[in-house]
């Protein structure tokens, strides 16, 4: 009999590719269940297709899909955070499908949107409201360099804590 191999399957590999008009399907499935939760984005909690899919695809962003075995399980929008002499800062947001969150997909958006930024020329980047309940987020990108640099008091109704802090995380590119 063949000895059983202990070594860990690594996990099938992640594909990051700009999202099509072919995968808004997929991620108005992850964006309304994220939003529904209403403890971690300051987005409505309930909004239209249309609506929720326009804060996917902001205005002169760029918005990327995570595929894994040619399913899609993550999301991001990148765009510049401000305008004029603010805009060599980027911003963005990330999306995770329940199923795959703690595998290493918002960790690798991130850092691919850490150098797509870079590539586009920005020279930062901020986010501008990280529920701090949300400590699986908060530490993941920490992990990928970003620091606190505020909060702002009880700028976040949470559904089951009450009002919560808002972080603005930040780091160089
Ligand atoms: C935040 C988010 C993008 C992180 O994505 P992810 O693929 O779960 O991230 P990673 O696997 O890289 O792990 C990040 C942290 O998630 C936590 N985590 C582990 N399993 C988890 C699970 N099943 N569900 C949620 N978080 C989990 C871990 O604490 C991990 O941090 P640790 O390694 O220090 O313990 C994802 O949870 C998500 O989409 N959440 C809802 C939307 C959101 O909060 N977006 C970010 C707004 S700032």
């Amino acid at each position: 009999m063949d000895a059983v191999d202990p070594t860990p399957m690594p996990p099938p590999p992640l594909v990051i590719r700009r999202a099509t008009a072919a995968d808004a399907d997929v991620q108005w499935d992850i964006l309304r269940v994220v939003l529904a939760a209403g403890d971690t984005y300051a987005w409505p909690t309930a909004p239209s297709r249309e609506q929720g899919l326009a804060l996917l695809h902001p205005p002169g962003g760029h918005t990327f899909v995570a595929e894994r075995e040619g399913r899609i399980v993550g999301t991001y929008f990148l765009k510049a955070n401000a305008m004029g002499p603010g805009d060599h800062v980027a911003n963005c947001g990330y999306m995770v499908a329940p199923a795959a969150r703690g595998q290493g997909v918002g960790d690798a958006l991130c850092r691919h949107s850490l150098d797509t930024a870079r590539g586009l020329g920005f020279r930062a980047m901020q986010f501008n409201a990280v529920v701090s309940t949300n400590r699986g987020a908060v530490r993941a990108w920490q992990r990928c360099g970003f620091q606190i640099v505020g909060t702002v008091p009880g700028a976040f109704r949470h559904p089951v804590h009450g009002d919560v802090d808002l972080h603005v995380m930040h780091r160089t590119l």
